[in-house]
């Protein structure tokens, strides 16, 4: 077995940790990444040859490949993921808890010999800019070649990570997918365990990831530490982890207004991140700095700076087409790892929602012959691109920038079918983290606009490492510190009419909503007091290219009183839930919503 540090690093708790890991787990070998283009060129290879990878057609998409994972592995898996404090009442309702020594003796017996047969790579990253006061390092143990080479892809990987590491301190992440090898036993082409657990030990700010090789369960840079691990850093040291895109708008002036978006998953932010400015935009430019995580933290200047902490995109793919993300899709043309698309005949990908029809036949996500008329989907709907962000056309000339971007509005967004507008404005910083902390999202896309909506406060529900209550006080606490508070917005793309059909259009003509954001941030435009808050008439908004009457306007932005009573009412659910924990300001906030609901019209008419 290879010596335990290569000579790569001289940091003594790394080197005893790779150490202790693979006495453990008992790989065959242990590989240090280094991050080269050469190495990750070895790793696809190595992944072709065992069946791993497919290349496709080079000519089409050259540097790109499918991977097919298993079946029963397919997403993140919420219900086992655990955040393992001391007291329960830390982790709070919004997370599963074991007691961290009973996990800690669970996972024990789960990683003794998991690696058996295979290599253990080592994966030194940085989350963020190399060297930024705002970035920290993490090292991942991984067995899963797939997982090293999407960490190349994801984050600044590799011998550089190790150099700012120094003998510095750093995130532990341990991943391995839980499929030992006998001596002479055949690999399977996806490798992973019905067994499942996502560990997270606040404590000693630890990962310990088993059974699953894909996505945000074991790219552990990803949710595991920038969102979860590195919610409890910031909340401990005075910043924010957020699950939130980041862009910025150049108007024609000149003037720049960056934006930190929150959107649940699967609810739009790449989409938005990358958005193209419709007709009548002329002079405007939308430049993207991330699409997932945003780590914010106070600058010298008084404003909140932000960076992207990710070196790429693990996007969702179904649905992505010229209409609805023509950057994204001119970025997933060369250089992407697809995983669960099709396959076309020609050794192209394919998937739901992309431009033209269907061809008449495919191999489907799943390896078999997919024909239009067979009643399967070709792509699983949770099929993602994995792509570096320097592919990515729109890409912001400060999306590398270690001093971040500084923030000047926090806009967050659920799919919501009914009631909620458009777009309003926060009437100050404490009912903005009240109307973000109550955001709601329908959990199925269902033509439904009864469907029942979840709870999914700043969409950190499934991310937030601690208890949310206290979450909602940090948030509230930024009020106290001497900085510039960003404009905090509420949007909704999602409404429908009565036959389900979306009303707003949507993407690139989000532009609109996002001007009036821009122009409300840079003191240009008037809103006009509505019910949940500040809100645009029909018209303080640019209709210039679009067809979209007052009357249109008036069905996304109304309000009936009824509605608004019975969304203050629903909260307290969500407030009960944190029980004695919760700021008295939330409380507040909503009693305030109700009694100003009281003496509202019955319909509130936004059109002018
Ligand atoms: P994660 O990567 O899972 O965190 O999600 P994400 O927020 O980046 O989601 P993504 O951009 O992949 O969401 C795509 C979904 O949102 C697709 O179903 C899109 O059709 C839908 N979507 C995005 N923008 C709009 C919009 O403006 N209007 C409508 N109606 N749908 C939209
Ligand atoms: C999400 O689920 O919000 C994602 C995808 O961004 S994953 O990285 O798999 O968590
Ligand atoms: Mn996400």
């Amino acid at each position: 077995m290879a010596q335990a540090s290569n000579g790569k690093t001289t940091n003594q708790k790394l080197i005893a940790w790779v150490e202790e890991v693979a006495a453990l787990t008992k790989p065959d070998d242990i590989y240090w990444c280094d991050g080269s283009q050469e190495e990750y060129d070895r790793l696809c290879g190595e992944m072709v040859e065992s069946g791993m990878m497919i290349p496709l057609n080079q000519e089409l998409r050259p540097g790109c490949f499918l991977a097919r994972s298993d079946p029963n592995d397919v997403a993140r898996v919420e219900n086992r993921t655990f955040v393992c404090w001391d007291d329960p009442e830390d982790a709070g309702p919004n997370n599963n808890w074991i007691a961290p020594d009973e996990m800690r003796e669970t996972m024990n017996g789960l990683f003794d010999g998991c690696m058996r047969g295979r290599t253990m790579y080592v994966v030194p990253f940085s989350m963020g800019p190399m060297g930024s006061h705002i970035a920290h390092i993490g090292v991942q143990l991984s067995d899963s070649p797939y997982v090293a080479a999407s960490m190349k892809i994801m984050t600044r990987m590799g011998q550089a990570a190790l150099d700012v590491l120094g003998d510095g301190d750093f995130v532990p992440c341990l991943h391995s997918v839980g499929a030992p090898l006998e001596p002479g036993q055949e690999d399977v082409v996806w490798p992973c365990n019905d067994t499942k657990y996502i560990v997270h030990y606040p404590q000693d700010r630890s990962i310990w990831s088993y059974g699953s090789g894909y996505g945000g369960n074991a790219l552990l840079g990803k949710k595991c530490f920038s969102l979860r691990i590195a919610s409890i850093m910031a909340k401990e040291e005075g910043w924010l982890a957020e699950h939130m895109l980041i862009l910025g708008l150049t108007s024609p002036k000149g003037e720049k207004t960056y934006i930190a978006a929150a959107f649940p998953s699967a609810c739009g932010k790449t989409n938005l991140a990358m958005l193209i400015p419709p007709e009548g935009y002329e002079g405007w430019t939308v430049s993207t700095v991330g699409d997932d995580i945003a780590w914010i933290k106070p600058g010298d200047d008084g404003k909140l700076h932000a960076i992207n902490p990710e070196a790429g995109y693990f996007g969702v793919v179904p649905g992505t087409s010229t209409k609805t993300n023509p950057n994204a899709m001119k970025m997933i043309t060369r250089d992407t790892i697809f995983t669960n698309v099709a396959l076309t005949d020609d050794g192209d990908v394919w998937w739901e929602g992309k431009d033209g029809d269907a061809p008449d036949h495919l191999i489907d996500w799943q390896g078999n012959d997919w024909t239009p008329d067979c009643g399967r989907l070709a792509a699983h709907a949770n099929a993602r691109f994995t792509v570096a962000a320097i592919n990515c056309p729109s890409l912001d000339p400060a999306w590398d920038d270690p001093a971040g971007v500084p923030i000047d509005a926090f806009v967050f967004g659920g799919r919501l079918s009914s009631t909620f507008p458009l777009v309003y404005e926060a009437k100050d910083w404490e009912h903005g983290v009240y109307m973000a902390a109550t955001m709601g999202s329908e959990a199925t896309a269902a033509a439904d606009n009864q469907a029942a909506i979840r709870r999914d406060p700043m969409a950190m529900l499934p991310f937030c490492g601690y208890n949310m209550a206290d979450y909602f006080t940090h948030w509230l606490g930024f009020a106290d510190k001497n900085i510039q508070l960003p404009k905090i917005f509420r949007v909704n793309w999602f409404r429908k009419d009565d036959a389900g059909k979306f009303i707003w259009p949507g993407f690139g003509e989000n532009m609109r909503v996002l001007e009036w954001v821009c122009e409300r941030v840079q003191g240009n435009v008037d809103s006009v007091e509505g019910p949940l808050g500040n809100m645009p008439r029909y018209q303080d908004l640019n209709w210039s290219g679009l067809e979209f009457s007052s009357d249109d306007f008036g069905g996304i932005m109304d309000l009936a009183r009824e509605d608004g009573s019975n969304e203050a009412n629903s909260q307290k659910e969500l407030f009960d839930s944190f029980a004695g924990r919760l700021p008295d300001e939330m409380e507040a906030q909503r009693q305030a919503l109700l009694s100003d609901m009281e003496s509202a019209p019955e319909v509130w008419r936004a059109a002018s």
